[in-house]
């Protein structure tokens, strides 16, 4: 059993504690919840006190520094994951990091080098890639049923605008890092990488973007048409659309269901997600299992992956003209 700590907490920290716990009370016992730092000490020990955690920290330093850590989550804003994640490292933990993964792709290879030189597994927290509706989708786009699959449709959006990291370029804001970052990773576990990005963004005041509209294409003549939003509600719909028919899925930030039609827009095919704890259990599964067998990267999201979303976030916030502080 991995000892477990989190760093940072805010809002995700405490569903991913109430996720090890739940693991912990199904039997699962990969991972235990060993610790928590905050940067302040009665919020890490009011923290551990609702969760049960054995060990509170008013600093992320000092927990670092506790031996028995052995995998700490990093739950901190993007704009903060590349110092958090370098300071885990240099401290000789394992690392499980938020999505979105850094704030850029120079910071996000700087971290998967350090964490390569160190010999320690380094994953991206992205949820719906170690989800078994991942595997899913993929079987049902690839059986035939919907014929050559073509075009794509996603999207994702929330009323966010109340959150602090969402509005400030300092805190690497915006919607794309946030919500966007869901339906371009359910193009790419569907179509792959894309040969061609387009990206057009409304953006704040502050200059970070509230809305993008994301056009990919590949050669072979596949399209994906997404869109993201920190402003507004969304119905988080993904389509696949094949030469005979269509996939439905239900909320592509955590799939809830997958129903297939045909031409003449018949259900043909229906599949609900498995029960789930939270849906976070897989990622952190995963990262247990690759720990023991000593494997340094997620098969679920490769590192090349990881770069290579932040490249194609690079490039799109440079089409809509958000920059970042740091770059
Ligand atoms: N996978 C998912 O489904 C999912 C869902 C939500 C969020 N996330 C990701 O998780 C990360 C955190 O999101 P959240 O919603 O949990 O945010 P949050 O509620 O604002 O919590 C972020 C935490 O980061 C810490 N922090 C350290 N330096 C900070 C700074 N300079 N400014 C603000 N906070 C700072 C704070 O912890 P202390 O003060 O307690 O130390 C704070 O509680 C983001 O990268 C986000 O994209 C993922």
């Amino acid at each position: 059993m991995l000892h477990m700590a989190i760093l940072g907490a805010g809002r995700i920290a405490a569903t991913m504690a109430e996720t090890i716990n739940r693991m912990n009370q199904a039997g699962n016992h990969a991972v235990s919840l060993y610790a928590v730092a905050a940067r302040d000490l009665e919020r890490a020990q009011q923290f551990a006190k609702t969760h049960g955690i054995e060990q509170a920290y008013g600093s992320y330093e000092e927990m670092l520094q506790d031996q028995r850590v052995q995998l700490v989550y990093v739950a901190t804003p993007h704009s903060h994951h590349h110092q958090h994640v370098m300071m885990c490292l240099d401290h000789g933990k394992h690392v499980l990091c938020e999505k979105a993964f850094a704030a850029n792709a120079r910071q996000a290879r700087e971290m998967l080098q350090r964490a390569k030189d160190k010999g320690l597994l380094l994953t991206e927290a992205i949820w719906t890639r170690y989800q078994p509706m991942r595997e899913t989708i993929a079987q049902v786009v690839n059986s035939g049923v919907i014929g050559e699959p073509r075009m794509l449709t996603a999207n994702l959006g929330y009323e966010i605008m109340g959150k602090e990291r969402i509005v400030e370029p300092a805190l690497a804001g915006g919607a794309l890092l946030d919500v966007g970052i869901y339906p371009l990773n359910f193009a790419e576990m569907v179509f792959g990488a894309p040969d061609q990005v387009h990206a057009v963004g409304v953006l704040s005041d502050k200059g970070v973007d509230l809305q993008d509209s994301m056009t990919l294409t590949w050669k072979d003549g596949k399209m994906a048409v997404l869109n993201a939003g920190a402003n507004c509600v969304s119905d988080r719909m993904g389509v696949i659309y094949g030469t005979r028919g269509f996939v439905v899925v239900e909320n592509i930030n955590n799939p809830q269901s997958i129903t297939v039609y045909d031409a003449k827009y018949q259900q043909i095919e229906h599949h609900p997600c498995p029960a789930q704890l939270t849906g976070y259990e897989y990622e952190v599964v995963e990262a247990a299992r690759c720990i023991e067998a000593g494997v340094l990267e997620c098969p679920s999201m490769p590192h090349q992956d990881t770069i290579h979303m932040m490249e194609l976030m690079d490039e799109m916030r440079h089409q809509m003209g958000v920059h970042y502080p740091f770059g």
